[in-house]
């Protein structure tokens, strides 16, 4: 029996994707940085007579069925009339709070592309016509198909390169699957008296982003994120129904976090998703050990 394998990782966003039209098509641009050491694996077999999952990643029946809907949609694409048996897992442990929509949409766009390219013969798909497939699946999707860095305007993602070497960390605040799903938060923003210059904001915030990166003033990158995190934070706040995600715990680590770079006039660039733990991107430089001695309290992934 045929099997194909393939993976993907995930990515975090520093400037955030927050409201979208038909097709998962996000109304403003997103820069996100690709997080290679979590990634899904997606494996497919043949199968008789219909599609079926066996995940390994605890999914809700809701999830499970739009993993099995984008394959639909893939085989749709891709005119084919076969099925196949979908195995999914993570190499990132259940409850850390990582949402593994990015990666496991584009491993499977990935695989089974890979898959209905060998068993028709056809050639295999360019990394761009993935990424349009793979955003039919979830947004963010699109993004883990490029990196280190890529950049997501209206609908199409390509990598960028920065001259830095980056370590990913992440504070586990809480591993609980989150109340409002990015999906919901998507329709909820709109209600948000500060959406109406959202696209504008994230906009001019990328391209400062760009050119922070690019001249290496890292402590503007630093300061961009911040301030990015919080608008799409705010925006949740204020919509209505309002709805959050940052609670005391996260505050009270986000402090540090300015603590540490009032003290030391560096540190990581700090960035939150839709969910209360904190994202760190570290220059590899011994700065993160330095961090990392005055907090044997906190939980590093
Ligand atoms: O890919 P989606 O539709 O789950 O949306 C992701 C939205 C955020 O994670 C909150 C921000 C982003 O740009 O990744």
């Amino acid at each position: 029996m045929a099997c194909w394998v393939d993976s993907a990782p995930a990515n975090i966003a520093l400037i955030k994707y927050m409201g979208k039209e038909e097709g998962n098509m996000p109304v403003n641009i997103s820069l996100s940085y690709t997080i290679e050491r979590f990634s899904t694996t997606v494996e497919l077999d043949d199968a008789a007579e219909y599609d079926y999952l066996e995940d390994d990643l605890g999914l809700t029946r809701e999830q499970r069925d739009r993993f099995l809907v984008h394959l639909r949609y893939i085989k749709s694409r891709m005119d084919f009339g076969g099925y196949f048996r979908v195995r999914s897992s993570n190499n990132f442990p259940h409850g850390a709070g990582i949402a593994s929509s990015a990666s496991s949409f584009a491993a499977l766009t990935k695989v089974a592309c890979k898959a209905i390219a060998d068993i028709e013969s056809r050639p295999m798909l360019s990394s761009r016509e993935l990424s349009e497939i793979a955003r039919h699946g979830s947004g963010s999707a699109a993004r883990s198909l490029f990196g280190p860095w890529c950049i997501f305007d209206r609908g199409e993602a390509r990598s960028v390169e920065f001259p830095y070497t980056i370590i990913h960390e992440l504070i586990l605040i809480d591993g609980a699957r989150k109340k409002i799903s990015s999906s919901e938060a998507h329709k909820l923003v709109r209600s948000s008296l500060l959406f109406s210059n959202r696209v504008e904001r994230a906009h001019v915030r990328c391209q400062r982003l760009i050119d922070s990166l690019t001249s290496q003033n890292w402590h503007d990158a630093y300061q961009i994120c911040w301030g990015e995190f919080w608008d799409m934070h705010a925006l949740f706040e204020t919509s209505t129904p309002h709805f959050g995600y940052i609670g005391g715990n996260t505050m009270h680590v986000l402090r540090r976090l300015e603590e540490f770079w009032l003290q030391h006039k560096d540190g990581p660039i700090v960035t939150l998703d839709a969910g209360p733990n904190i994202h760190l991107l570290w220059r590899d430089d011994d700065l993160r050990k330095l961090f990392r001695a005055s907090a044997s309290d906190l939980t590093f992934i």
